[in-house]
């Protein structure tokens, strides 16, 4: 069953925050009443850096239960986490180092996270099932770190792929895989610029 998908298109990279912060706000609220946790991954890329701002100021930074919130990322490059290529050191100086989520309950997509993406409860297949995954869309078509013609897209078991040779620098990369993406709650991409209009119309 394809999920509908409702383009909600905004005037600029502002109203792009501002909706994408208010959207995910909406999710973790209702994920922690439901549930009382929050299972959220972040996406990487340049885009998402203004929802990440957003939701660091009022009223998100203090209205919303982040401490029931459980973080990851949809892909990684494989840097190190103070590197500037680093999703996870975009995320931190825009979000996690304003809001109160517990260091245990963040988890950098590197290495094997495996037994991380294990803690989110699973669906009926024994998929983990986010809550809210964010993810971004490169111009010609990738997400996470899924680009056109990677045998990582025919992954149907693993949680995780690797990625060796990204045609986005850095070329070392891991990536969730499209199980666990579908397997989401709720999945927000972010896209903006003409550059995207192809892309996202496909
Ligand atoms: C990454 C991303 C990637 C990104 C797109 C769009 O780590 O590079 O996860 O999938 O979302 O390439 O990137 P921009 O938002 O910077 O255009």
């Amino acid at each position: 069953m394809v999920a509908a998908i409702t383009p909600l298109v905004v005037l600029g990279p502002a109203e792009l925050a501002e909706a994408a912060a208010s959207w995910t706000a909406e999710r973790i609220t209702g994920a922690v009443a439901a549930r009382r946790a929050c299972y959220l991954a972040l996406a990487g890329g340049e885009t998402p850096r203004g929802c990440y701002e957003r939701l660091a100021r009022p009223p998100y930074r203090d209205a919303l239960p982040w401490r029931s919130v459980f973080v990851t990322w949809s892909d990684e490059r494989q840097v190190a986490l103070d590197d500037p290529a680093s999703n996870y050191a975009m995320a931190k100086a825009a979000l996690l180092d304003h809001v109160p989520i517990p260091l245990e309950q963040v988890f950098p997509l590197l290495g094997d996270p495996t037994p991380a993406l294990r803690r989110v409860p699973p669906d009926a297949r024994g998929r983990p099932r986010f809550d809210v995954i964010h993810l971004g869309l490169g111009e010609d078509g990738h997400t996470a770190s899924l680009f056109p013609g990677s045998p990582a897209l025919d992954e149907a078991k693993a949680l995780v792929a690797y990625v060796h040779d990204a045609p986005k620098p850095p070329p070392e990369r891991l990536t969730m895989t499209l199980p666990v993406i579908n397997a989401a709650r709720a999945v927000l991409f972010m896209v903006q610029g003409a550059s995207k209009r192809d892309a996202l119309g496909r």
